[in-house]
């Protein structure tokens, strides 16, 4: 299925409506995860060519259907500014007149930040009239958020019912090398799959353990399928030892992983090998990104944690693409529906 792309669409000095994934952790008041932000930096850099009038719209956490300051994309403003560095204008609502106002009076070169779409209860529910009142202040719209492309959501979906709907060059890349990953790959192949909830990752271990020679499963989903004994194929490789109460996998694991990874001609990662978040169990994490980063291999990393792993070490720009999805990226590898790349089909 092929999506419209935002280089057919007409764009002239019109008033835009960017979806982006703002989504992001926030320690200390500062953004971590900067990449998630700059995924847009293109898709916005091309509207501002055009001359377009532009509005940033993104949800934020789940304050389910309520203001709540705690949720608020106003604590991120300066950060965003920084990183897409162009100067962000907050404005304290998504809808009503208010925002067609603020859009009117941005100068040359600004652009307007909208509060959090789910301070109302009609974004999640996908409700048609608070779809609308999103559409009302704009021309045109651009999805540029494939990590937010697998919920069915009024800024995701809804929204294309009332403006001509493209996705951003960020969307566009995304689904392209997805597609590369599931189809169009080097062997030997090799899927690195951890975090937790293992409901959540079935789907995508059996995906790949049909497409690629090894699945090496780590985290807290190896211990869940450990403990629930679920059976795999002998390309899926769970842990033999551990360290500390299976907070981390053992060495002859990390040895056996390395050396798998060390062969593979295309690599790709979700979720991180051990307890990440803190630093003792970090150590298989991190020792896999060092055996990745020193093989040839074609890489693809998702997942929010494997994306910090990869920002603490650097090494963001040294993998050939990471993924600003981590569910949706599951989802998609699943062959699960992802209604926001659905609604821009051509
Ligand atoms: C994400 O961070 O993975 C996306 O922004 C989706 O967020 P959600 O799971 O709250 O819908």
């Amino acid at each position: 299925m092929a999506v419209k792309k935002i280089q057919e669409a007409e764009l002239q000095n019109k008033k835009v409506l960017l979806r982006a994934d703002f989504n992001v952790a926030v320690e200390s008041g500062k953004v971590k995860e900067k990449f998630k932000i700059e995924a847009v930096k293109e898709t916005l850099g091309y509207l501002l060519e055009k001359k377009c009038k532009v509005a940033l719209a993104s949800h934020f956490g789940r304050p389910e259907g309520k203001i709540n300051p705690e949720f608020s994309l106003g604590q991120i403003k300066d950060d965003v500014e920084s990183i897409l560095g162009v100067k962000i204008v907050f404005i304290e609502d998504c809808i009503s007149e208010k925002v067609g106002k603020a859009l009117d009076n941005l100068n040359d070169g600004e652009v307007l930040l909208l509060e959090n779409v789910r301070f109302y209860p009609g974004e999640e529910q996908n409700d048609e009239k608070f779809a609308k009142e999103l559409a009302e202040n704009f021309e045109v719209f651009i999805n540029d958020a494939f990590s937010v492309s697998h919920r069915d959501q009024a800024s995701v979906t809804g929204i294309t019912k009332f403006l001509p709907s493209y996705a951003g060059f960020w969307l566009q890349k995304e689904i392209k090398e997805m597609k590369k990953i599931k189809n169009d790959f080097k062997k030997p192949a090799v899927a690195i799959i951890g975090g937790a909830k293992i409901e959540t990752k079935l789907p995508v271990i059996k995906f790949f353990e049909e497409k690629y020679d090894n699945v090496l499963v780590g985290g807290k989903i190896a211990n869940e399928a450990l403990d629930q004994k679920i059976q795999f194929s002998s390309k899926v490789i769970l842990p033999v030892d551990f360290i500390d109460d299976r907070l981390d996998i053992g060495p002859k694991t990390l040895e056996n992983f390395n050396s798998i990874i060390g062969q593979a001609e295309t690599i790709v990662w979700n979720g991180p090998t051990g307890k990440f978040e803190e630093e003792k169990y970090a150590f298989s994490t991190n020792e896999i990104l060092k055996e990745i980063l020193k093989s040839h291999a074609y890489v693809v990393v998702g997942g929010g944690e494997t994306i910090e792993a990869l920002e603490k070490n650097e090494a963001v720009d040294k993998i050939s693409f990471v993924s600003t999805g981590g569910g949706a990226m599951l989802e998609y590898l699943s062959g699960n529906k992802m209604p926001g790349i659905d609604a821009l089909a051509n």
